[in-house]
């Protein structure tokens, strides 16, 4: 699986034209903060994404995909993305924020790895199950509990009613899903009278994901899902962070 995002955080300005010149540095700090765990959520899928075939492997016992196997490669496809050094992270000018939530986000999705170790180690088994946007539900829903922070995967139609859409992600699910609106552009607002930001970066699919959300619609996926009919490029969702202003 390809990353999603690359480049995104990067080539993409602080957004949101109207209001820009007189947001405050801590709304800037927050919105970064918010790009950066949307960067390592996505990050965790397609590392999940990359050990399929291993995951998947009928013939083996021990996988080797362990928490610690996991953490390297999600740490190392972070650094390429950010340019930042994670064990320096303490000492970077990221925001504190965003040093206190990436590391919860790390250690939530490796308890989540660890928890599934006796599916993932199964022999004789060949599809588990054990996918990326699973992953990701089960990592959103901890982390959202143990961090009391915001990182979600949505769409406009759900598979997964964890991953229902609220008011303000049905809006800019559609907002995406426009024909003019600029292709992988994140969105950033203030919220809550200033209180708190949310962002969100839209997620399209590639060939891989078709597989599952392709068609024909209404056919069953091996995940026994009926196939959403998308296509190549289209929105196939968003992922959606929200934070309070420090
Ligand atoms: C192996 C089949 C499969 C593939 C491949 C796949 N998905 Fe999914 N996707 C699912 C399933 C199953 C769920 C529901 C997960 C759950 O139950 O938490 C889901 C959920 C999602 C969600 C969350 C919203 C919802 O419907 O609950 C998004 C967004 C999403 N997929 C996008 C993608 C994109 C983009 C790709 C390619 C990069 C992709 N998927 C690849 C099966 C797949």
């Amino acid at each position: 699986m390809k990353p999603f995002l690359i480049g995104l955080l990067l080539l993409t300005p602080l957004l949101m034209g109207s209001g820009e010149a007189d947001r405050s540095p801590s709304v800037d700090e927050a919105v970064e903060s918010a790009k950066l765990l949307a960067l390592f959520f996505d990050m965790g899928r397609v590392v999940v994404g990359e050990f399929q075939g291993t995951i998947n492997d009928p013939a083996k016992g021990d996988k080797g995909f362990t928490p610690e196997v996991f953490a390297t490669h999600v740490i190392e496809k972070f650094e390429q993305e950010t340019g930042l050094v994670w064990a320096q992270l303490a000492a970077s000018s990221t925001p504190p924020q965003a040093k206190r939530l990436l590391p919860e986000l790390l250690d939530v999705q490796k308890a989540v790895i660890k928890d599934r170790q006796s599916l993932i180690n199964l022999m004789g088994v060949g599809f588990k199950g054990f996918i990326p946007a699973s992953f990701g539900t089960t990592v959103s829903l901890r982390f959202r509990r143990e961090s009391g922070a915001y990182v979600k995967q949505t769409a406009a139609i759900v598979r997964n009613r964890r991953n229902t859409p609220d008011m303000y992600e049905t809006a800019n699910l559609k907002t995406f899903a426009s024909e003019d609106y600029p292709h992988g552009k994140t969105l950033a607002e203030t919220v809550d009278d200033g209180q708190k930001i949310r962002v969100m970066v839209p997620l399209y699919y590639q060939d891989h994901c078709l597989v599952c959300h392709g068609g024909p619609k209404g056919e069953l996926d091996k995940t026994g899902h009926a196939k959403e009919g998308g296509q190549l490029g289209q929105l196939g969702g968003a992922i959606s962070v929200r934070l309070a202003v420090p």
